[in-house]
């Protein structure tokens, strides 16, 4: 990094600045959910809605986003992703009932969703193979630092009602504030080379990768020829996802479903509400409980971008399902095993455990692994359809999770007995089926997926 112009890490933060946008949207409404429920006057299953309306959003977002952007451009896209963000922030500082507030929240959803599509494969095809890792951890940087503006905006509006306004609508519009850095940082953020190369756009991107590789060891002319190369293959389209990209499309959905079914929002989203149904705590406290899980997901993502680059994809994902596993099914026994007030130490050891396994791998790899494994003419739509399962996954974990614990008497144990499940399965599934693409071009990650079709092919033959 260190030979990276400060500028060009700058390209990064503000490229990366979707993912702020996507932690503090979905982070937020578990401070003001009770305040608008109260204010509009609404029953539990309208402020349930209002909370996963963002969720469907997103799916939608994302699902529709991916192919523009391989019309488009990466960046115009981003542009039109932040003028959503500024409308959506906007329209749910000012909801006047729950119609408006829904209304609001879809669309700031739909800005979600396409940042979470288009960012990975933005910030994949701008960086470099030695240091593509770290920033592309840049984007899971960014959702965790906005989940922790979130709560501790919650803490510092709630029961201000600044200027006559009320506190919640404080909390919402604070979201104007990234969505307006990030408009101006999409006027003047670079195009996709990769993109341009595929547009036959070459001498814009000739000149956008000389800038991108200034003060580094990579030689922007073979890196240019070898997107040629690329953007030369015979092209299938859509066809292409369920042909030799079939293998990508797979990975992709299920490093995505895995890395929700694992049941890390059931800890961003409900955790306060676990320790005072389960566990008797003050609602007072459970603003904190929030602020410090958001500070030790944050912190240990930022060990996640020292190392990404030093280990391979692979052993850091197995290194993060091996400590999830093991750390929710003992905090399972536990709960089991102990009464309620010998666990409730032990339960918040633990869940910062498995926090910190998930923020030093599967938080940050799934994001990345999809900006890397598509090929450059399907990579929007393939991302779209990655970041689409996740949010699916999101939305069935969210639905669910309260349900499970009231099934299981406010016992956590319960769910996350679901959720350990989950991690079991998904070290098989990085052993079984996922690939490596640490310190790889992503031509050469493309070269050698196609040569593994055809050795495929020849093989049946
Ligand atoms: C990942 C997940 C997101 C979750 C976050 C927590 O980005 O995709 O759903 O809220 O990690 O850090």
């Amino acid at each position: 990094m260190q030979k990276h112009h400060l500028s060009i890490f700058f390209i990064f933060v503000f490229g990366a600045l979707g993912g702020l946008l996507f932690g503090f949207d979905t982070g937020i409404i578990s401070g003001a959910s009770s305040l608008i429920e109260t204010d509009f006057k609404l029953n539990i299953e309208q402020t349930g809605f209002i909370t996963s309306s963002v969720l469907i959003g997103s799916s939608v977002g994302a699902l529709s986003i991916g192919s523009l952007s391989d019309k488009f451009g990466r960046k115009r896209l981003l542009l039109f992703a932040s003028i959503l963000f500024l409308l959506g922030s906007g329209l749910s500082m000012v909801a006047t009932g729950f119609i408006s507030m829904v209304i609001a929240r879809i669309i700031l959803g739909f800005a979600v969703g396409s940042a979470s599509a288009l960012t990975p494969a933005y910030l994949a095809e701008l960086a470099d193979a030695p240091h593509r890792g770290s920033l592309g951890t840049m984007f899971q940087l960014m959702i965790t630092l906005g989940i922790l503006l979130a709560y501790v905006s919650n803490l510092g509006f709630l029961g201000h009602n600044l200027l006559g306004i009320r506190d919640w609508r404080w909390m919402l519009g604070s979201a104007l504030i990234p969505a307006a850095i990030l408009f101006i940082g999409s006027l003047i953020l670079p195009e996709s080379p990769r993109f341009l190369v595929e547009k036959g756009r070459v001498d814009e991107a000739k000149e956008i990768l000389h800038g991108l590789r200034e003060n580094t060891d990579e030689d922007p002319d073979k890196e240019l020829s070898d997107i040629q190369e690329v953007a030369n293959q015979p092209k299938g389209g859509l066809r292409e996802l369920f042909t030799f990209a079939r293998p990508a499309v797979l990975v992709a959905i299920g490093l995505m479903l895995l890395q929700q079914l694992v049941g890390i929002n059931s800890v961003i989203y409900f955790l306060p509400q676990v320790f005072i149904k389960g566990f008797g705590f003050a609602e007072s406290n459970a603003i904190w409980i929030s602020v410090g899980i958001g500070i030790v997901n944050f912190v240990c993502t930022i060990l996640a971008y020292k190392i990404m680059d030093k280990f391979n994809r692979r052993t850091i994902l197995l290194f993060g399902s091996i400590v999830m596993a093991v750390s929710i099914i003992v905090l399972s026994i536990l709960n089991f095993t102990l009464s309620v007030q010998a666990a409730a130490v032990p339960t918040m050891i633990l869940i910062a455990v498995y926090i910190f396994g998930f923020a030093v791998s599967w938080g940050p790899i799934c994001w990345l692994m999809i900006g890397e494994i598509f090929p450059l003419n399907v990579r929007g739509v393939g991302n779209s359809i990655g970041s689409a399962a996740n949010w699916i996954g999101n939305f069935i974990v969210s639905q669910f999770f309260l349900v499970l614990l009231s099934t299981f008497h406010n016992n956590v144990g319960g769910p996350f007995a679901v959720f350990g499940f989950f991690a079991i399965v998904s070290i098989f599934f990085v052993i079984y089926a996922v690939p490596e693409t640490r310190g790889k071009t992503l031509e050469e990650i493309e070269m050698e997926m196609r040569r593994g079709e055809n050795t495929k092919k020849s093989a049946e033959n």
